[in-house]
């Protein structure tokens, strides 16, 4: 017997995302049809021809949907996540989709962990955050109440500040041929324009998700 509003997902184990079936456990997030938007640009982005070696790196990783989706147009992919048990899922994942590819799956609050990247590689951070205000339920449906805390909640007053640390940490490790595309909320694009004006030397900008929301950036270095 499960508990009341029990998601279907966590009871058959099983998402359907951007045409593969991906495992799922309580321990990540069930993954949103929006993300499909994300994975779709990022697959545009790796399609131009860049001369360096490629290695998309997905910041909170969860189920691994996001990386393992466009891993067939990479060199590399790594994993970052700090739930070592949503590391777990995204490696079984990515297996069983690429078995011989090249992968690293690491426990890292953000960008702490990253490895060092040859300095001739061109980055792809793709990630979807958490970004939800803090114990903002009122705007959740009633089965994300058995979802990871953890991969729901940015921070306290905006839900954003999660953003605001990875972009301050790309900043400091002075990452160099990167773009990175994030998704946030369907209220947050305002606060995102004026944190990313903080990195004027930034190239930023925005698409819509299926309702015509700008909630994805884009930035370029
Ligand atoms: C919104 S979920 C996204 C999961 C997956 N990428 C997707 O789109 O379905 C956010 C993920 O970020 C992870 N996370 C939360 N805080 C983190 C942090 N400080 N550093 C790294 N990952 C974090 C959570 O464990 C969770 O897996």
């Amino acid at each position: 017997m499960h508990p009341e509003n029990y998601p279907i997902e966590y009871i058959d184990w099983k998402v359907h995302f951007f045409g593969r079936d991906f495992f799922v456990t309580p321990d990540v997030l069930i993954p949103r049809l929006e993300t499909e938007i994300l994975v779709k640009r990022a697959r545009q982005i790796l399609q131009q021809k860049w001369n360096q070696p490629t290695i998309v790196v997905d910041i909170g990783c969860g189920s691994g949907i996001i990386g393992t989706s466009v891993a067939d147009l990479a060199d590399e992919v790594i994993f970052l996540d700090i739930s070592p048990a949503a590391l777990a899922v995204s490696e079984q994942n990515f297996r069983s989709h690429f078995p011989e590819k090249q992968a690293q799956f690491i426990v890292s609050d953000l960008l702490t962990s990253l490895p060092a990247i040859p300095w001739d590689s061109q980055i792809l951070l793709l990630t979807n955050l958490p970004y939800i205000k803090a114990d903002d339920w009122i705007h959740m449906s009633a089965d994300t109440v058995h979802e990871p805390r953890i991969a729901l909640f940015g921070w306290e007053l905006t839900g954003f500040e999660m953003y605001e640390r990875v972009f301050a940490q790309i900043a400091e490790l002075e990452l160099t041929h990167f773009q990175l595309l994030c998704e946030f909320g369907f209220d947050q694009r305002e606060i995102a324009e004026s944190v990313l004006k903080k990195y004027p030397q930034w190239q930023s900008s925005f698409f819509a998700d299926y309702t015509g929301i700008e909630r994805f950036g884009e930035i370029i270095i």
